[in-house]
């Protein structure tokens, strides 16, 4: 009897290992144009870092992966859907995360509601309990404060707010943007710590950072652009490797 052996042939590198993808983008706001044909990919499980000057299109790119901005040209995918039409709590339930630039938490509400509120939508009513519990658990100081009006909470507290959420649900992916902003840098380091974690836990990463080395140490590709347009892509290396593009 002979054995057949199926003919292995090579994954096809245009549909395997991508998780996010924008395909030839253009977006902007009315009549200003942002995005200018941006192609990007982000692998399952990896991290991407997004580099380039104030107003290079970072945060629009951030927003076109969550549907808060719908671009005019050009597709967007994730996880093998179509989501460039997609309203943005639709795209939350794929799996998508967004931890928008700035202060990014309900102000007005304590710290134990933002967290009750996120794990609601995501988890529904009936994981929301233990969910807290675990964002407790990984962030002490969040459990210290949980009865404390978020918009009273400092700029790091505020930023572990944001992160608890994706560390307990573990959605597919973090579109991350400046989570250090502002930051001193010793909660900066913080912050990363908590990154790898996310990483580790196997949670992609689209990381928008103006701190390229904290960025580059914790990426494996990175993608730079300039005026709306995508000037370099490749392996994360070293800030030398990448500094000619920033310029
Ligand atoms: N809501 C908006 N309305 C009009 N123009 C906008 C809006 N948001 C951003 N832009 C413009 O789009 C361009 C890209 O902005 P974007 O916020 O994506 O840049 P960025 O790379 O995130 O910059 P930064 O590092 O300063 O956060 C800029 O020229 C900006 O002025
Ligand atoms: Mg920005």
């Amino acid at each position: 009897m002979t054995t057949v052996t199926p003919a292995m042939s090579p994954p096809d590198p245009s549909t395997t290992a991508r998780l996010l993808e924008l395909k030839n983008v253009d977006a902007g706001y009315g009549p200003f144009r942002s995005l200018f044909d941006v192609s990007l990919a982000v692998s399952p499980g990896s991290v991407t870092a997004l580099l380039g000057a104030n107003g290079a299109g970072k945060t629009t790119v951030a927003r076109v992966a969550t549907g808060l901005v719908r671009p005019t040209a050009g597709e967007v995918w994730f996880a093998g859907n179509r989501i460039d039409a997609m309203k943005p709590y639709e795209i939350a339930r794929l799996g998508v995360v967004h931890a928008p630039e700035g202060r990014s938490v309900f102000a007005s509400l304590s710290v134990k509601e933002n967290l009750e509120l996120s794990f609601r939508r995501e988890l529904g009513r009936a994981g929301a309990g233990d969910a807290l519990g675990r964002a407790y658990e990984l962030f002490p100081r969040l459990g210290e404060r949980s009865k404390q009006v978020a918009g009273t909470l400092s700029g790091g507290e505020q930023r572990m707010l944001s992160l608890a959420r994706v560390m307990v649900t573990h959605p597919k992916l973090l579109v991350a943007d400046e989570l250090s902003l502002g930051l001193a840098p010793i909660v900066v380091d913080e912050v990363y710590e908590h990154l790898a974690a996310i990483r580790g836990a196997g949670t992609a990463i689209l990381l928008v950072e103006q701190y390229v080395g904290h960025a580059l140490a914790i990426s494996d590709a990175v993608v730079v652009l300039n005026h709306g347009a995508v000037v370099h892509r490749g392996p994360a290396t070293t800030f030398d490797d990448i500094a000619e593009h920033l310029l």
